[in-house]
């Protein structure tokens, strides 16, 4: 097992990989222990966590709303839930997400965990401290900061994923190899089919390895004043993209960092060359490298993005694999940049 920390001004948290879902008991010695999990992950391993109380959530992105945190507020309220309790989440970025604002707002803050049952949660969602919720077609615009005490990623229910979301995880996975690490992206264009056949030491390398990055980006900035927006690469337009195209989060920030790749090389600023490879190792691991959108919708979407500043966006573009950077891009600029990639279908 190896473990990893974040000592954060909201709370500390350990996260440890390798660690089995069965041993759950470990980490729940408060009075009461209420799990959160969805209907699926309920179905493949709710044998091990039964004798605990469990809400069901919803699935899909639909479901993370504030009508599901008020469900699971009078369920809090049901079972006598109070600061002594520990809550855990048990399953994907969807979970963890409302798992971690409902546990943060109740009673002003109550200790919670996660076991993160997606790739996508055990590389990205499940750690960082970032919470909440949609709200009137805003994704993620209402949340907190608030450090889970414990996040636990076991591999072996990785097992159990369909293949479309383990492309998801890959998105994120690569996203951290780009903004920070070549060497890392080099692995993963020479290990590809390895780590798709799930090999359990490929899969614990990109863990790892993701989960090094991640951790050592929010430790130098939790509250994402500066340093933490690069994890945000291909988030701008792939929020955008997942809202219209009704994509899941991880094939939607997959296009949308080929489409800030293609922005970057645009501005002159990354060799053409390192774009492709990009493409490429996206398209090795299944993810959509085209996809047909309305740009009008699109632009809407990205007017949306919360990270928005007037006229201008924060914008993460790459200097080269391994070398990403935030730039203050102009509303008109990107509409431009959009305008030749888009393929219009409005
Ligand atoms: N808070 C953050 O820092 C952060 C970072 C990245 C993404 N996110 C959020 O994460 C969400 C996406 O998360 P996701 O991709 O994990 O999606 P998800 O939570 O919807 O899970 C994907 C699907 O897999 C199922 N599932 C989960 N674990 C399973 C298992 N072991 N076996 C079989 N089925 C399983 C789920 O029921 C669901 O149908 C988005 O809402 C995104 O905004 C948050
Ligand atoms: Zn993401």
């Amino acid at each position: 097992m190896k473990t990893f920390r974040i000592d954060g001004q909201t709370g500390n948290c350990e996260i440890i990989l390798g660690e089995s879902i069965s041993n759950l008991n470990k980490y729940c010695n408060r009075e009461k222990t209420v799990i959160i999990t969805d209907p699926n992950v309920n179905f493949h391993y709710g044998n091990l966590f039964s004798k605990f109380s469990v809400i069901i959530t919803g699935t899909g992105e639909e479901c993370k709303t504030l009508d599901i945190i008020k469900d699971i507020y009078k369920q809090f309220l049901e079972l006598q839930v109070d600061r002594l309790s520990l809550i855990v989440g048990i399953g994907g970025g969807i979970v963890c997400d409302i798992t971690g604002f409902a546990a943060s707002t109740y009673m002003r803050g109550i200790p919670f965990g996660f076991v993160a049952t997606t790739l996508l949660a055990q590389v990205d969602a499940s750690t960082g401290g970032k919470n909440g919720v949609n709200f009137e077609g805003y994704k993620n615009i209402i949340g907190t900061f608030n450090q889970p005490e414990f996040v636990i990623c076991d591999f072996n229910v990785l097992k159990t994923l369909p293949h479309k979301e383990l492309s998801c995880g890959f998105a994120e996975v690569i996203k951290h190899a780009v903004i920070k690490d070549e060497r890392y992206f080099r692995y993963l264009e020479e290990n590809y089919s390895e780590i798709l056949s799930l090999r359990k030491n490929e899969i614990k390398k990109i863990v790892q390895d993701s989960i090094s990055i991640k951790t050592e980006i929010v430790q130098s900035d939790e509250k994402e004043k500066g340093n933490r927006k690069k994890l945000n690469f291909g988030h701008t337009l792939g929020h955008g993209i997942e809202k219209i195209a009704g994509l899941p989060h991880g094939e939607a920030v997959a296009l949308g960092m080929i489409f800030a790749s293609n922005f970057s090389v645009l501005r002159g600023i990354l060799q053409k060359n390192d774009g492709e490879r990009i493409k490429k190792l996206l398209k090795k691991f299944n993810l959509s490298i085209e996809v047909k959108l309305n740009k009008k919708d699109l632009m809407n979407a990205i007017k949306k993005d919360k990270k928005r500043h007037s006229a201008f966006i924060d914008f993460v573009l790459l200097e080269k694999i391994g070398t990403a950077r935030i730039f203050k891009v102009s509303i008109d600029e990107l509409d431009v940049a959009i305008d030749e990639w888009v393929m219009d279908v409005g």
